[in-house]
């Protein structure tokens, strides 16, 4: 049922329009609002807060659904479901929950995630934005970048460096509102893919931040950012699965239509062939989302079945959608036909919340511990 939800409501809803959002950087703001009403934006959160009460499970599938259209919505989806509404509900106090989860779970406010600096992406430990402890409140200073939703969200969950001495552990996260004084954002990102998706820089001037708007115990905004991350993973790992499905059902049915030397080039071996190896990959893809989805319902360890995912997902996106557009020919280098656009989707996928790189440090350090 969530399936045909959500592959309906990307076939109604986002394919209309979103080769001209992509072209233009429109965001679409009218399809996250119908997104937010059919529940999509906090599915995993607990429906006492305005939530889904959906298992992760079902995310996957309806994160896999959606990016098969239009990956500059399944990432609004993905950060808003995985990063905001998840770390809140896990790590927030019930007053934190009542005032900032319900509005981000029912879809009423978008919410973005804030660690990312000029100087800081996959060497996260070296926040330079500064949150200094004055009593009652912190002072938060710095700049954020490449923040997905950066203009449009109300909520930001910023992490920020209290005590440079203590390294990591001197880190906190915070809720910083949108409309507080000291908050402003820089212009919209000009980006090869998920163009229409709203990304910014987020500046932090002298931002008051009441003590009572940090996440966790003091020191705990780096782990708090390492566990949310991990299942982010999981909502970026399915983003890439979607994309190379998608590129995968395209590259079906035009082969079927296409006629060369006599025959339709489905009947040719070379194009069968590279159909074959596209379907095996998506499928190990598609494999690897769910157990990682399967071990976060169970409340065991995902951290690594998350890398695991995302950097084969992400790469398995990489290379089917560019084989779809080499399958297109001629007609996959143009935009009516919509795999050159997953393919620019696809890039991202080996780059936020984690590069490949970065994932194969996580892989890396629990095969050899
Ligand atoms: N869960 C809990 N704790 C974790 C953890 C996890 N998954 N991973 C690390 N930690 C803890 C460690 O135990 C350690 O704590 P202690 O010292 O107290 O034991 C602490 O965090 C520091 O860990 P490391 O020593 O491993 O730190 P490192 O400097 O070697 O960095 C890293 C590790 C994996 C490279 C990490 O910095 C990282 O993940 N970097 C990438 C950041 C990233 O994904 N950014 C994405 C931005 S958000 C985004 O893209 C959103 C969007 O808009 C789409």
């Amino acid at each position: 049922m969530i399936r045909k939800a959500a592959r309906d409501f990307a076939t109604n809803e986002l394919l209309p329009g979103v080769i001209e959002r992509d072209e233009k950087m429109k965001y679409p703001a009218e399809q996250v609002k119908k997104l937010a009403d059919l529940g999509f934006l906090g599915m995993m959160a607990d429906p006492r807060y305005g939530g889904g009460g959906m298992d992760t499970i079902s995310y996957v599938i309806a994160m896999e659904e959606i990016s098969k259209v239009d990956s500059s919505v399944s990432v609004i989806m993905s950060v808003n479901n995985s990063l905001v509404c998840w770390g809140l509900e896990t790590y927030g106090t019930e007053e934190q929950k009542q005032k900032y989860l319900a509005p981000l779970a029912k879809g009423e406010k978008i919410g973005a995630f804030c660690l990312s600096e000029p100087e800081a992406g996959s060497d996260a430990t070296s926040q330079r934005t500064t949150a200094v402890d004055k009593g009652d409140h912190y002072l938060l200073n710095g700049t954020k970048n490449w923040i997905t939703s950066g203009g449009t969200a109300k909520v930001y969950l910023v992490m920020a460096q209290s005590s440079v001495e203590l390294g990591h552990r001197g880190i906190n996260a915070f809720i910083v509102e949108r409309d507080w004084a000291g908050v402003s954002v820089g212009a919209k990102e000009n980006k090869l893919g998920i163009r229409a998706s709203d990304t910014h820089s987020v500046m932090f001037q002298d931002v008051k931040v009441p003590k009572q708007n940090r996440i966790g115990e003091e020191g705990f905004g780096f782990k708090f950012a390492m566990k949310t991350l991990s299942g982010g993973r999981i909502g970026i790992a399915s983003q890439a699965l979607g994309i190379a499905a998608g590129a995968y059902e395209l590259s079906v049915e035009y082969s079927k239509q296409r006629k060369a030397f006599g025959k339709q080039i489905s009947e040719h071996q070379a194009i069968q062939f590279k159909l074959a190896d596209m379907a095996t990959e998506i499928e190990a893809a598609r494999l690897l989302c769910f157990k990682a989805a399967w071990l976060k319902d169970q409340h065991k360890d995902y951290s690594l079945a998350s890398s695991l995912a995302k950097v084969f997902a992400s790469e398995v996106a990489m290379r089917v959608s560019v084989e779809a557009v080499q399958l297109h020919g001629g007609y996959g280098y143009v935009k009516e036909y919509h795999v050159e656009r997953l393919m620019r989707d696809a890039k991202i996928t080996q780059i936020y919340e984690g590069t490949s790189e970065v994932q194969r440090i996580v892989i890396s350090r629990s095969v050899l511990s």
